[in-house]
């Protein structure tokens, strides 16, 4: 094995130059990553490369350093590929025009947006909240924030005004971005009022820039809304960009764990622009002239490092579809591909689970020839969701990648490298360079050797790893770092076959993945108990043949709430009424159970186990029920699931 990195090492192209990475980067980490990171445009090199006290939860990435992370996204790029198309976007509706940009476009277009934020009073380190639909312009306000140093937090164009205000107060936004509204496949939905009505609680916000996108009326308010296509009218096509330290944040994103509120996933500049880019470049093998498309929304981690910051940081081309995999019919996925020459395509396990449904025909009738990777991400990929995939999308001829990463680790972390390290239906597979994974018992204690199941952990710190959670630092540590110390904790469970292959098995804790989405149980029974009828609930993932997990809810009524079987539904509705009110569509249960009484322990704790099995409808080995406070409970739950 050699013993020092080369500027080769940053691109890995045999499976024996992976091994050769690995061992790199797990050894001389610091000699490994510094030279990775050399071809970037620094202002300044950093002083030491990382720096980590992993049982603290304090981790830095190129100290010292300087520099912008647009500049890498596209000044670096206008040189050699100023012409080259950075983004395309396809608009929901079949019939519209989609819209190509170069690279010297969208880099006029970002200085545009970002002189518009500055004369709004944006600064920098100030947070700027995004609520928008799948348009370029997202895309490119993400990376004017960057520009000048504020902090983007993205927020699903799906979530409830109640959501909005406390992700817009936990940051404490001075500027929102939204747009007048939003098209989903046959629907649309005024995004601009549901704005107006978190804001009418988020005292922080001074201004509101609205795109316009589908020509509604929206109410503007003096001295606070103004139109972006009014406030962009004479302002430069260039701006110069802001110098920031290694370690200044770079964006929040909220995301669910197994307490109540969602936290703030923070990100800084440097390590995690070298991750996005390593990452992107190396699991895609990624060449010249792909065209990248990864379907999901900029509003999850997902889109943020492989729709925006990997492909434009590796000079790629980006495709950023605003619409649904089912509209106007389940074919759009593959037309889209056909008609942009997609090379590369990256979607979720429950978009294939839904097409699958679907007659094959429309997938059958589109030629596909253009692609060359296909990849998963999200949630486990069931291995006939898989083989669908392989065999009717990637035609058995494009490598499948199923990548397992979070909200937290930034990028991919185990993963196939396309066509050079093994993949394997249902297995994520190896470690990318970097990643030291571990399996641990309950007790802490590492699992050695194979065909092992633990908690997935990770031992080094990698460039991409959350640094912080946003206004809270004691909340990242307790989380993430205080479970086993010395650790990365992350929550999911974990297998590794004979091979050293990793199979992550779903999640250890109290968060639900419904669709790809993820969801604390708590912050869903949070949202259900503000309902007036309800005086406790306990809500439990179950399998959903398409969602992957649905979500159960029991819930007990206030007294007199439920007299009948004929008050079931009223309240049954109110209760969906509440979480969509509360969280949003996504967050909606899938199945409500009133009951008399919840399974609790003598300590008053809730035995999840014994809901989850009713849930999952699998009430024969319900195990010991003996130190329930009321073992009767039992038996009216199974009863009433019935
Ligand atoms: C799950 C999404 C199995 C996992 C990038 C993780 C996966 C959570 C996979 C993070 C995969 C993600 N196979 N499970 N390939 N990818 N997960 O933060 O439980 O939205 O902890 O990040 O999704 O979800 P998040």
């Amino acid at each position: 094995m050699p013993t020092s990195a080369t500027p080769q090492h940053a691109r890995i192209r045999t499976l024996e130059g992976y091994h050769e990475a690995y061992h790199l980067s797990t050894h001389h980490p610091n000699e490994f990553w510094a030279a990775v990171a050399e071809p970037f445009t620094w202002r300044r090199k950093w002083s030491t490369v990382m720096e980590s006290d992993m049982a603290a939860g304090e981790t830095t990435w190129f100290a010292g350093a300087r520099l912008n992370i647009t500049e890498n996204c596209l000044d670096r790029h206008l040189a050699t590929r100023g012409n080259k198309l950075a983004l395309i976007y396809e608009p929901n509706d079949i019939k519209e025009r989609h819209l190509r940009l170069t690279y010297r476009e969208l880099h006029q277009r970002v200085c545009q947006f970002a002189n518009v934020l500055l004369n709004n009073g944006v600064e920098k380190g100030d947070r700027v909240c995004l609520y928008m639909p799948m348009i370029p312009e997202l895309t490119i306000a993400v990376l004017a924030c960057a520009r000048i140093g504020a902090v983007h937090s993205v927020i699903f164009a799906g979530f409830s005004a109640t959501a909005i205000a406390d992700r817009v107060n936990d940051a404490q936004a001075k500027l929102v971005i939204t747009s007048d509204g939003l098209n989903r496949g046959a629907k649309q939905i005024p995004v601009k009022r549901v704005v107006d009505e978190a804001l009418e609680t988020c005292p922080s916000v001074r201004k509101v820039v609205v795109v316009e996108h589908l020509g509604w009326p929206v109410q503007m308010e003096e001295e606070r809304d103004v139109w972006y296509h009014e406030e962009a009218e004479d302002v430069a096509k260039t701006c110069p960009a802001e110098e920031m330290k290694a370690e200044d944040p770079l964006f929040i994103l909220y995301t669910s764990g197994s307490t109540g509120k969602p936290k703030g996933v923070v990100h800084t500049t440097a390590g995690y622009m070298v991750w996005a880019d390593y990452t992107f470049r190396n699991v895609f093998q990624v060449e010249e002239n792909d065209v990248f498309w990864c379907t999901a929304d900029v509003g999850w981690v997902t889109g943020h490092t492989y729709l925006i910051y990997g492909p434009l940081l590796a000079g790629s081309t980006t495709l950023m579809f605003e619409g649904i995999p089912t509209y106007p019919d389940a074919g759009r996925f593959w037309e889209v591909i056909d008609k942009h020459s997609v090379s590369v395509f990256y979607t979720a396990p429950t978009a294939i689970r839904a097409l699958m449904a679907e007659p094959l025909d429309n997938v059958l009738s589109y030629s596909l020839d253009s692609l060359r990777v296909i990849g998963s991400v999200g949630e486990p990929i069931n291995e006939e969701a898989w083989h669908w995939y392989n065999e009717h999308v990637g035609k058995g001829r494009c490598p499948l990648v199923d990548t397992w990463w979070q909200t937290e680790t930034g990028g991919i972390m185990i993963s196939p490298l396309a066509g050079i390290t093994p993949s394997k239906p249902t297995y994520a597979g190896l470690p990318l360079p970097g990643v030291w994974p571990v399996l641990l018992r309950q007790d802490g204690t590492e699992v050695e050797g194979n065909e092992e199941e633990g908690y997935l952990a990770i031992k080094q710190a990698w460039p991409g790893i959350i640094r912080t959670t946003w206004g809270d630092h004691s909340r990242a540590v307790q989380t993430y770092f205080a479970a086993y110390p010395g650790y990365y904790f992350t929550g999911d469970g974990a297998r590794r076959d004979a091979n050293g292959l990793y199979r992550i098995i779903g999640r250890v804790d109290d968060v639900i993945n419904v669709s790809g989405h993820r969801f604390g149980t708590a912050e869903i029974e949070n949202a259900i108990n503000q309902n007036p009828n309800v005086v406790e609930s306990a809500v439990v993932g179950y399998p959903h043949e398409v969602k992957g997990q649905g979500i159960y809810a029991y819930i007990i009524c206030r007294e007199g709430a439920c007299k009948s079987e004929a008050d079931k539904p009223r309240i049954e509705a109110s209760v969906i009424e509440t979480v969509v009110a509360e969280i949003g569509k996504i967050a909606r249960p899938d199945k409500i159970q009133i009951v008399t009484g919840l399974p609790k322990t003598r300590s008053g704790k809730i035995m999840r186990r014994i809901l989850r099995k009713v849930a999952e409808g699998d009430t024969t080995t319900l195990g010991d029920t003996s130190t329930l406070l009321d073992p009767a409970v039992v038996d009216d739950i199974i009863e009433g699931a019935k």
